[in-house]
């Protein structure tokens, strides 16, 4: 890889009015370990560089819209190499969301993940409560696709080493193959939808392609 990227990860944590839910400390920094782990081979690495807590009912709950505008008008720290990790209850089965990193120099402040509270590691959201679900949304941060994007057509998730994949894959299946393309689907891939236990990877090619989207989008900005 062509750089060694060290990137500050502001925590938000968003508490009920009455301050229930949020995490641990110990979570927080499994979650920033998870991370390392899953970005090693791509030359990014991450370190905590501040927590927040906020209790307000509205941001607890929220899953996108105004609350989530408000919410990171008053909290977003950093410039565009600085992680803002949001996490909440946004319930309706939702475990994250996202900004791509070409959205930055349109919209500053809205630039980050939002993650479930308790799919961070040893939270309750089983079998998606190892962290992962924060390597996912940090890999829409970094510019990646899901591994099903455009289904089997090309240029599927333009990541030419992951096989294309027609849908979400879920749990942990064995040999699923839905394209007539080469290769199995990309079940084990961070980018698929797959359970925690069993992403373990980003290919070379995802790594090339998350330095690329950082000198274009984000460093030096
Ligand atoms: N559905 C969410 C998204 O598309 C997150 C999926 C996370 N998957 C997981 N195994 N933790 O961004
Ligand atoms: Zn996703
Ligand atoms: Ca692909």
């Amino acid at each position: 890889h062509a750089q060694a990227v060290s990137i500050p990860v502001y925590f938000h944590i968003i508490k009920s009015a009455t301050g229930a839910g949020g995490v641990t400390t110990t979570q927080i920094n499994n979650q920033i370990t998870v991370l390392n782990n899953a970005y090693a081979a791509s030359g990014f690495s991450f370190y905590l560089a501040g927590t927040d807590t906020t209790n307000n009912g509205t941001w607890y709950t929220c899953t996108g819209g105004s609350c989530e505008t408000q919410m990171k008008n008053a909290l977003r720290q950093g410039t565009a190499t600085a992680l803002n990790f949001y996490t909440n209850n946004m319930g309706g089965g939702l475990l994250g969301w996202a900004t791509f990193p070409w959205s930055y120099s349109s919209a500053p402040k809205m630039d980050g993940v939002v993650v479930l509270q308790s799919s961070l590691p040893g939270g309750s959201a089983s079998p998606f409560n190892l962290g992962d679900t924060g390597t996912h949304e940090v890999g829409h941060w970094m510019g990646l696709y899901h591994t099903f994007q455009g289904g089997c057509a090309a240029p599927g998730d333009s990541v030419s080493d992951t096989p294309d994949e027609a849908s979400p894959a879920s749990g942990c299946p064995t040999g699923r193959n839905t394209c007539s393309t080469a290769g199995n689907d990309p079940i084990d891939n961070f980018m698929d939808y797959s359970d925690d236990a069993c992403m373990n990877k980003f290919t070379a090619g995802q790594n090339t392609r998350m330095n690329s989207m950082w000198t274009s989008y984000r460093s030096g900005r």
